[in-house]
């Protein structure tokens, strides 16, 4: 087969890498309106950090994985068609705020209805509001195309900094359908692709509505367990009992088990809170306003565990950061990713800019423009001219030296490894760390004389 994705991203791009190492008999090529993006995937620097890709990519690119600009010439010659494009937040019209922003797929299901030919299979990869199948064949079928086609739901369940084991071995493959004698002959080509290195068993088929909601839900669940556990980190802060031991303690019960009980500064990432606010506006759109502020409620704790965080250490610092020098380590919004979408460190450092720190950001994989991008009005000052509060640092000792204190913000592995001996000899004192993730052996720096202060203990 051809096969052809829309869309170069950080689903796009390891996803049909994946595909072409597994499958060298058929000839993959991954399109994007982003020429920046697809001359990176071209290049030995790829414009995804993920562990292990580099092999993947460099197995594959060139043999039958291909990486272009040239949209409608992989359309037209296609016989199955990935949409693996962005599906942000609307922020602008009805549904602000809230809904998906579906003008990206609708964008490609035009361009597929322009171009397409013969007998093609659309599948969703992107993450969709449930029902947005029936908009997409309807776009096809309404344009009198040289083409027939089925369109099946097929949700990513990666996350990111571990998406190549979490494609050489997912939990499962879920393919939703139409249940009819076509829709369940294009989803058994599909799930062929997948049988090549998945167990039969653990692909999953479905009517197209339960997969496309299957994903939200998947999401939903995931993040309301972490704001669950945060929203008893604050209450372990008020009584002593220690966040860590707590999840432990309820992680053994099988019934709820030890995954994502992670207490944190907050959960971030491109997908959590943009897909259940989408959920949020989907039950709100079908009168369910109880169902909505269920789900809701997940988002305003988590905002409220991001502010809490630079509260505390700002009522720590004894009530003022103001021209302190506060030392960042990790911008990225969890470890083994270049990603920064929604990460906490991003709301943590615009309340510390507010309060005129001076904020000296160390991370070993986000590039300084991606920082100073994401900090947006708050990386200028009144006169256009760049914050000089805002300080990126290739080292990490230095970001430590001279700080009034240390906030871990992203888990990195090589952070619990510093020298915090040498870092406690060079900071101000008293030498106070805000550990947002819980990954420093706090006894152990309270024994060098640093203040520690961690999430839920
Ligand atoms: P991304 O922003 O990294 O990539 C999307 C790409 O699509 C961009 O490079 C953009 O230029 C391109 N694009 C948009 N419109 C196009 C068009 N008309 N033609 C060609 N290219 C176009 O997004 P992502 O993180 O890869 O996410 C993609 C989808 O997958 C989203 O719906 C997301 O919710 C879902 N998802 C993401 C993850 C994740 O971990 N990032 C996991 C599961 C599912
Ligand atoms: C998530 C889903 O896990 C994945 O299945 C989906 O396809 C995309 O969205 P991702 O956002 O890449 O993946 O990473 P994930 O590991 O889920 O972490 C999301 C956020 O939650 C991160 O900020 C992480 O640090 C935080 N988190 C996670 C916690 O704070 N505690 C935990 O126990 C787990």
């Amino acid at each position: 087969m051809n096969i052809c994705c829309i869309g170069a991203g950080y689903v796009g791009g390891p996803t049909m890498a994946m595909i072409a190492l597994k499958c060298p008999e058929h000839r993959v090529t991954v399109v994007d309106i982003n020429e920046k993006r697809i001359a990176a995937w071209n290049s030995n620097e790829l414009p995804v950090y993920e562990p292990g890709l580099d092999e993947v990519v460099s197995e594959a690119r060139g043999r039958n994985l291909f990486f272009s600009t040239d949209v409608n010439g992989s359309i037209a010659e296609a016989d199955m068609i990935f949409i693996s494009v962005n599906t942000p937040t609307k922020s602008y019209g009805v549904g602000a705020g809230r809904a998906a922003d579906l003008k990206f797929i609708e964008r490609c299901a035009r361009q597929i209805a322009e171009v397409a030919k013969g007998n093609i299979i659309v599948v969703e990869k992107s993450t969709l509001p449930v029902r947005t199948a029936e908009s997409i064949r309807r776009i096809l079928e309404g344009c009198g195309g040289e083409f027939t086609f089925q369109v099946l739901s097929n949700p990513e369940f990666l996350a990111e900094g571990t998406a190549v084991p979490d494609l050489l071995n997912p939990d499962r493959v879920l393919i939703g359908g139409e249940q009819t004698p076509e829709g369940d002959e294009a989803a058994k080509t599909l799930a062929d692709v997948y049988a090549k290195w998945v167990p039969r068993e653990r692909i999953l088929t479905t009517n197209v509505w339960s997969s496309e909601l299957s994903k939200l839900t998947a999401n939903a669940f995931l993040a309301q367990r972490v704001s669950s556990i945060n929203a008893i980190s604050a209450l372990c802060e008020a009584t002593e009992a220690n966040v860590d031991e707590v999840a432990r303690a309820i992680g053994t019960d099988s019934r709820i088990g030890p995954k994502f009980l992670k207490s944190s500064v907050g959960f971030g990432g491109s997908c959590f809170q943009k897909d259940i606010l989408n959920l949020v506006y989907l039950c709100e759109h079908f009168g369910l306003p109880e169902v909505a502020a269920y789900w809701e409620q997940v988002i305003i704790m988590n905002d409220y565990q991001k502010s809490r965080f630079v509260r505390r250490l700002v009522r720590t610092l004894f009530n003022t950061v103001s021209g302190k020098k506060i030392a960042i380590l990790g911008f990225a919004f969890k470890k083994d990713t270049n990603d920064t979408r929604e990460s906490p460190a991003i709301y943590v450092c615009r309340d510390l800019l507010e309060e005129q720190a001076e904020v000296h950001i160390f991370d070993p994989k986000v590039k300084a423009s991606q920082v100073f991008a994401d900090l947006q009005q708050d990386a200028l000052n009144g006169n256009g001219e760049p914050n000089p509060n805002i300080i990126i640092e290739e080292d990490v000792y230095a970001a430590c030296e001279n700080a009034h204190a240390v906030a871990i913000l992203t888990e990195w592995d090589r952070f619990r490894d510093l020298d915090w001996q040498r870092i406690y000899d060079n900071m101000l004192k008293p030498a106070f760390v805000f550990d947002g993730r819980n990954i420093l052996d706090a006894p152990a720096l309270r024994k060098m004389g640093f203040e520690v202060y961690g999430i839920g203990r």
